[in-house]
C-alpha cells in the first residue's frame, strides 16, 4: 500500500507548531515553537499576543517541517488543522494557513478537534494501540473522560463541572508563587514533600469532575498561613486530584468492561499521576498507555496523526472550515 504522509497544524493555544507523519504513526517531523517565554511575565496566555506571534512564525515553522522530514510539498496527501477547541484568534492562523496550503496545492483539508488531536498522541508513542479504549484527556484547557469507540467515534462520559484540571495546577502554582506554566512546576516539588493535608473532594454520581474546591482549598490554606510547607501543599494537591481521576477513569472502565487506559494532554506528564496510573496494572488488571513527554503538550504530530484516521476514513473537510473556540469532540 502507498504511504500516506500528512502534513499537521496546530495553534489552538500558545505552541505554534508543524508536523509531517507517514502513515498516521511514524512522525517523520515535529516542530514546536513554544511562546511559554513570552506570555510568562503575565503570568498565563494573552490571548492576542498569542495570534500575533502564531502570524510570525508559522511559515517558518512549515518550512523547518518540511526540511527535517526531508519532505517537499509535493510529497503531501492531505492537510490536518485544529479547528477547535481554543482561543479563536489563534485557531484561524492555522485554518487560514491550512486552507490556503490545501487550495494551493490541491490536497484534501482535514480539520480536527483538539482533544482528538490529543487521543492520537497515544497512537504515535503506542504503535500497536488499537480502539475501542478509554482515554482521559487531562490538560490545560479539558479535562474529559472519553469512549473511544473506535478511530472516528467517541463518546464523553465524564467532564469538568468547572476549572480543567491544568487550570487548577497553574493556579494553584501561580498564587504559592512557583510561575508560569504551574504544571510541571508543581510536579518538581512534590516530590519533595509528603501527602499529609488532608483536603475535600467534590463527589458526583455520574463520571464528571471537580477541581475549583480543592483548588480553592490549598490556596486559602496557603493566604492563611503561608509557612505551610509548599512541597507539602504540592504533593497533597497532586495526591486528591489523582484519586479523583482514578476514582472516575475506574468506575468508566468498569460499566464498560474495558481494560486499556489512555492518558493524554499536557497534565499527563505529571509523573504522580503516571505512577498511579501504571500501579492499576498491577492492582486493577489494567492495561495503561501515556504519550512521551513532547506529545503530552501541544504538538502538531498528533494532528497529523488524527488528521491521517479522519482521511483513511473518508472525513474530509472543505474550504468553508472555520474556527470553532467551543468545539464539543464527536461534531
Ligand atoms: O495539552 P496542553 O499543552 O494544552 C492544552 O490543550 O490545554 O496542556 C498544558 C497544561 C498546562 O496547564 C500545564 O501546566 C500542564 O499542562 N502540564 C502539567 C505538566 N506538564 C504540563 N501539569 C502537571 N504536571 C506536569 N508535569
Ligand atoms: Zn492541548
Amino acid at each position: 500500500m502507498k504511504d500516506i504522509i500528512v502534513l499537521g497544524i496546530e495553534s489552538s493555544c500558545d505552541e505554534t507548531s508543524c508536523a509531517i507523519v507517514k502513515n498516521g504513526r511514524e512522525v517523520l517531523s515535529n516542530v514546536i515553537n513554544s511562546q511559554i517565554k513570552i506570555h510568562e511575565k503575565f503570568g498565563g496566555v494573552v490571548p492576542e499576543i498569542a495570534s500575533r506571534n502564531h502570524v510570525e512564525v508559522i511559515s517558518s515553522v512549515v518550512k523547518q517541517a518540511l526540511e527535517e522530514a526531508n519532505v517537499t510539498f509535493n510529497d503531501i496527501d492531505a492537510v490536518s488543522c485544529t479547528y477547535g477547541p481554543g482561543l479563536v484568534g489563534a485557531l484561524l492562523v492555522g485554518v487560514s494557513y491550512a486552507k490556503a496550503l490545501s487550495y494551493a496545492l490541491n490536497k484534501p483539508l482535514i480539520g480536527i478537534n483538539h482533544i482528538e488531536g490529543h487521543i492520537a498522541a497515544n497512537y504515535i508513542t503506542h504503535p500497536k494501540l488499537e480502539p475501542p479504549c478509554l482515554c482521559l484527556v487531562i490538560s490545560g484547557g479539558h479535562t474529559h473522560l472519553v469512549h473511544i469507540k473506535n478511530y472516528k467515534e467517541f463518546e464523553i462520559l465524564g467532564r469538568t463541572k468547572d476549572d480543567a484540571i491544568g487550570e487548577a495546577f497553574d493556579k494553584v502554582a501561580r498564587v504559592i508563587g512557583l510561575g508560569y506554566p504551574g504544571g510541571p512546576k508543581i510536579d518538581k516539588l512534590a516530590k519533595e514533600g509528603s501527602n499529609n493535608i488532608k483536603i475535600p473532594k467534590t463527589h458526583f454520581e455520574n463520571l464528571d469532575f471537580s477541581f475549583s474546591g480543592i483548588k480553592t482549598a490549598i490556596i486559602n490554606m496557603h493566604h492563611k498561613n503561608p509557612d505551610v510547607n509548599k512541597a507539602d501543599l504540592c504533593a497533597s494537591f497532586e495526591a486528591t486530584v489523582t484519586e479523583i481521576l482514578i476514582e472516575n477513569t475506574l468506575k468508566a472502565a468498569k460499566k464498560l468492561n474495558i481494560n486499556k487506559i489512555a492518558l493524554a494532554g499536557g497534565v499527563s506528564a505529571n509523573s504522580y499521576i503516571r505512577e498511579q496510573f501504571i500501579n492499576l496494572e498491577k492492582t486493577k488488571g489494567m492495561k495503561i498507555y501515556y504519550p512521551t513527554p513532547i506529545l503530552c503538550t501541544d504538538n502538531a504530530a498528533m494532528i497529523a496523526s488524527a488528521g491521517y484516521y479522519n482521511y483513511i476514513n473518508g472525513k474530509v473537510s472543505d474550504l468553508e472550515l472555520n474556527a470553532i473556540p467551543n468545539l464539543k469532540i464527536g461534531e
